[in-house]
This record gives C-alpha cells, structure tokens and sequence, in this order.
C-alpha cells in the first residue's frame, strides 16, 4: 500500500513549470542586518555528541530565563552552513532559509530573525508578534525561551527534481535542524522538534508564500525548568 507513496517521492519529474529561477522568496525591505556576538562557552560546554544523546530528551517544560540570542544565532548559522556545504545543493533546489522567534531574549532585541548560511538579519520587533499562543496549533510551545521555524524554496526543488527535489528538502531540513537541536542541547539548553506554526499565523509576517518559502519543521528552545 505504501509502494505507490514512496514511489510518488521518488519522481524526478517537476510537476510545475519549471521556471523557478526567476521567481524568489519576498526579500524583506526593512530588514536589518546582525553581527554575532560570539562569546565563551560556559564551563562544560558544549557536551560532545555521545554526552548530549545520554543526557537528553524533548521537553516542554521551560525556565522563564531569556536566551542568549547570539548563542542561538550562532549555533543555527553554523547548522544551515553546514547544509550548504555538505549538500551542494543550494543552487540547484535552493537554499534552506530559518527564522528565529526570540521570545525572551538576553543580549540581543526580542523578536523576528532571518538567518541563512550567508545572512543574519533582524526583521521585526516582538511587538509584531502579538500573543505566540495564538501562531501555533498547541500553545505550550509558546512558552519556550523561542522558536525556530525553518524554510525551503520547494518550487525550485521541484524544477530541478520534482517529488525527489521536496524530499531532499525534507531532508536537509531535517538534518539542518536536528544539527540545532542536539547542539543547544550541548549547550544545557532544552527544547523540542514539532510541525510548526499555523502557516496563515506567520505568512505576513515572514512573508511565506507556501511556495518560494516553504514551511517544513520548526523547534523550540529555553534553559531547563528548575
Ligand atoms: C518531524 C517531527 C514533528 C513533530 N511534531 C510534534 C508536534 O507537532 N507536537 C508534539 O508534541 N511533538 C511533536 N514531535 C515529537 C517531539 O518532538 C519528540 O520528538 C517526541 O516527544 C519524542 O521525544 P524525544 O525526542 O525525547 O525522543 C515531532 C517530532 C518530529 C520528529
């Protein structure tokens, strides 16, 4: 039964109209550009990868503490280079594009970044934000420290490999966040993977069209409940 599905991922077909390279995702006008702030890592950290898979799981359960925003910064930038470079791909099925919802923020504004292997920006103030109760399906995530959402260009996935080209999305998404995930939890930060955001909560905001700018996965992060 599963046959025909997994068949379906593998076309290389593009189902559009292939001309995605002269469309792109809304560039944002009023989008300020961000330097990191890298500092020492607190004493013990990063944990190596077999101390972090011992010591973790996905909690949703969070301090009210802020977050070091350059720290998160960082850690996802590094993340979405690595996609860059170990995949190659960012040419031909495009780039993976995050965004940071900072909700509590230490040492850097609360609010909205665009983060991509080669830019780092600051696109709206929290205030913008309204309730984050309201952007998600379940509201718990709400209460992390922030979110990440991330996003690929499926059209011009799907104009160089079709259903494989979204699949390799997929993918890469997967890893790009995962990658985030695990190495905050390096950091002694928490947090967990889910579906995303409610996609007409956020479409102005980050200007998603669905399309060019594709919600695939996001998650959340915070310092551990006392
Ligand atoms: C792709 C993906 C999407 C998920 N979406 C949700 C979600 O929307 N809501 C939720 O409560 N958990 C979601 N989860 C599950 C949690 O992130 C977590 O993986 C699960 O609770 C298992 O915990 P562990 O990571 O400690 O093993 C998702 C997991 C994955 C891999």
């Amino acid at each position: 039964m599963m046959q025909p599905l997994l068949d379906g991922y593998a076309a290389r077909v593009r189902t559009s109209d292939g001309l995605a390279a002269h469309r792109s995702p809304k560039p944002f006008a009023d989008a300020t550009p961000v330097a990191i702030d890298e500092q020492e890592a607190t004493p013990g950290h990063p944990r190596d990868l077999a101390a972090t898979l011992l010591t973790r799981r996905s909690s949703l359960h969070y301090a009210d503490a802020p977050v070091r925003t350059d720290l998160v910064l960082s850690v996802l930038q590094n993340a979405l280079r690595r996609d860059s470079g170990g995949w190659e791909l960012d040419d031909d099925a495009g780039p993976l594009e995050a965004f940071v919802f900072a909700l509590r923020s230490e040492g850097k504004p609360a609010g909205v970044y665009r983060v991509t292997a080669r830019e780092l920006s600051f696109i709206a103030p929290a205030s913008v934000l309204g309730d984050p109760e309201l952007l998600g399906v379940q509201r718990e995530f709400a209460d992390a420290g922030g979110i990440v959402s991330l996003y690929a260009n499926i059209d011009r996935a799907d104009s160089w490999a079709g259903s494989h080209g979204y699949r390799l999305c997929a993918v890469r998404a997967s890893m790009a966040l995962y990658d985030f995930h695990l190495r905050c939890q390096s950091h002694g930060l928490v947090g967990t993977m889910f579906g995303g955001f409610i996609g007409s909560a956020v479409r102005n905001l980050i200007q998603s069209d669905g399309v060019t700018r594709h919600p695939m996965l996001a998650a959340t992060y915070a310092h551990p409940a006392p």
